[in-house]
């Protein structure tokens, strides 16, 4: 067993013992690998590396209650992974192929997953590159399949706090018509400076607008964007936003709880018809959002919008309770009844 502060852990790189693989060569899948070697050795003209033929998947798994071993709606993640990868042009993962090794990695790395009874879990990471070396602008008949994992904690440490967030107008993150649907590489590389910017000035999280009119909301840099209107649930419906796994399963909690959803396009100006406003992802699980700061241009003091919604560090209890009845689920404390945890067998 590791000898890891499980209480102590943020969300960032690890290096655990085994990695899982499987490369796809002219179509055909050779067999699983595993091993300890974590250093990649690539062509230099490996198109990922110049075109960003890369594309990724995020899911938890979680030490439960009664000691099982739950991976959350891999099948989800399956089947995002095809879509972005069929717009990349690259060969996926079956769903077999993408549990089998979702499950491998879980049992070769198990001394990292977080025991029960810490707000930990482990995360996978599966990793879908273009190896194949070529200058030519078409998909490549190379790709390696990695399924990587890490023990996490909360994704800004600590327990949960709301947030201050700010809307950089001079930045978007996706193009119309372009890759923000999909899980690609590319879609984070733009946000890297920005974020770094609204970090020194204090603000937790960016959001984005639609780039065409910058009149909707479309998500933030890590995760989607969601409000709470009453007994509404409401959450921006727009092609550039990534088809976030755990929007979707909000939605239906919020349901269960007999809230309305509402997946429509959002005015940014509604921001302040607001009670709570939270960012929700696999990583961030749910963020809310204390206060929005809207720029012209992030580098600059000047500020158009503010937007606020409670004090640093509070929580609007309609988004505690969302919180608390996911959180319930993954680790087993509340019976299952969507079916979304897969056991994993054999631990
Ligand atoms: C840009 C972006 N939006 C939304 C999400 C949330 O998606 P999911 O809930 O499937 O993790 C993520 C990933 O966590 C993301 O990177």
């Amino acid at each position: 067993m590791q000898n890891i502060n499980w209480e102590a852990l943020g969300f960032d790189a690890y290096t655990t013992k085994t990695l899982i693989q499987a490369r796809c060569i002219d179509g055909k899948w050779q067999p699983i690998t595993e091993t300890d070697n974590f250093s990649f050795t690539l062509d230099p003209f490996a198109c990922m590396m110049h075109y960003a033929i890369s594309c990724f998947e995020g899911l938890k798994v979680f030490r439960q209650k009664d000691g099982k071993v739950a991976i959350f709606r891999p099948d989800e993640n399956a089947k995002r992974l095809k879509r972005t990868a069929d717009f990349l042009g690259l060969p996926a993962p079956d769903e077999a192929k993408f549990f089998d090794m979702c499950e491998r990695c879980v049992k070769a790395n198990l001394e990292y997953l977080p025991p029960y009874g810490h707000d930990a879990s482990m995360y996978l990471r599966p990793l879908l590159i273009g190896t194949k070396p070529k200058m030519q602008l078409t998909p490549p008949n190379e790709v390696l399949f990695t399924i990587m994992c890490a023990p996490v904690g909360s994704y800004y440490g600590g327990k949960m706090r709301s947030i201050p967030a700010v809307i950089p107008l001079n930045y978007d993150r996706a193009a119309p018509h372009g890759s923000g649907g999909y899980k690609v590489a590319a879609n984070y590389a733009g946000t890297f400076k920005p974020y770094q910017i609204a970090h020194d000035q204090g603000y937790t999280e960016l959001l984005f607008l639609n780039s065409q009119t910058h009149e909707f909301i479309d998500e933030f840099g890590s995760s989607n964007f969601f409000g709470i209107k009453g007994d509404k649930y409401v959450t921006p419906l727009s092609d550039s936003v990534l088809p976030s796994i755990t929007n979707k399963t909000l939605q239906q909690v919020a349901e269960d709880f007999g809230m309305t959803v509402e997946r429509r396009a959002v005015p940014y100006q509604e921001l302040s018809e607001f009670e709570g406003v939270a960012a929700c992802g696999t990583a961030v699980v749910l963020l809310p959002v204390s206060r929005i700061d809207m720029k012209p241009v992030l580098e600059e003091p000047a500020v158009s919008h503010h937007f606020e919604y409670c004090k640093d560090a509070e929580v609007n209890p309609t988004i505690k309770k969302l919180y608390d009845r996911i959180i319930d689920i993954q680790f087993g404390n509340v019976e299952d009844t969507h079916g979304w945890c897969h056991i994993v067998e054999g631990i």
